[in-house]
């Protein structure tokens, strides 16, 4: 394998509980994710867990507030702001609330990814979001679900696919037990993987220099 000088510099955007961020973080420490290295964590919520698990590891925190009053514009450059500042080359949305706008993700193309609760193309898109994803798919009756890590576009949950795990669904589950599955057995492991694999491809293309 080449040996890159250089990481790629990642910002991960949070709003909740941060149990992938924490993925990411293990994964780091595991060397599973060596290629990039978490610079910055953005909240666009105060007092969330995911807020603690950063402070644990020492990684820096910013909270980026979207109030009623609040245009998408500003919080977006509020955000960019911040990037900027950190020298960010990729963008990981670890159940991040905001849906960003099409200015946001073209200005950020093939640089932002996402991790969905569902296996794309079922079960995403605007209103699909945490425990919703898992209640659509035990009332459809779909009896296999799982995770996808996406790169993040103009279209909700519409980016190109880099990675996918299947989960099946038992007899008995509720969207609690699903969602549980689902993180443990596919999202907290694809969503280090697809990193590393988008920093080697960063690096390969001198990106994050
Ligand atoms: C995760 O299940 C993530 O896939 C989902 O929100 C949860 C956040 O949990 N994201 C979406 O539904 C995006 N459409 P976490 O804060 O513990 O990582």
């Amino acid at each position: 394998m080449i040996k890159y000088k250089n990481k790629i510099n990642i910002a991960v955007l949070v709003s909740g509980n941060g149990t992938n961020l924490q993925a990411i973080i293990n994964a780091q420490e595991k060397k599973i994710l060596s290629h990039g290295e978490v610079k910055i964590v953005i909240s666009n919520k105060e007092n969330v867990y995911a807020i603690d698990r950063a402070r644990n590891h020492n990684i820096k925190v910013q909270t980026v507030i979207k109030k009623a009053d609040t245009s998408q514009d500003e919080f977006e450059k509020s955000i960019k702001k911040i990037l900027t500042e950190n020298h960010i080359h990729l963008i990981v949305l670890a159940g991040f609330t905001n849906i960003l706008s099409q200015r946001f993700t073209s200005e950020y193309s093939n640089k932002i990814i996402n991790v969905h609760p569902s296996l794309i193309p079922s079960f995403c898109g605007k209103g699909f979001y945490g425990i919703k994803v898992h209640e659509a798919a035990i009332n459809y009756g779909v009896k296999v679900t799982g995770a996808t890590v996406h790169f993040v576009n103009e279209i909700p949950d519409g980016g190109k696919i880099i990675m996918q795990k299947a989960v099946y669904i038992n007899k008995g589950d509720t969207p609690e037990t699903l969602q549980k599955r689902v993180m443990e057995k596919a999202e907290w492991i694809i969503l280090p993987k697809a990193i590393e694999k988008i920093c080697i491809e960063m690096l390969s293309k001198n990106e994050g220099v």
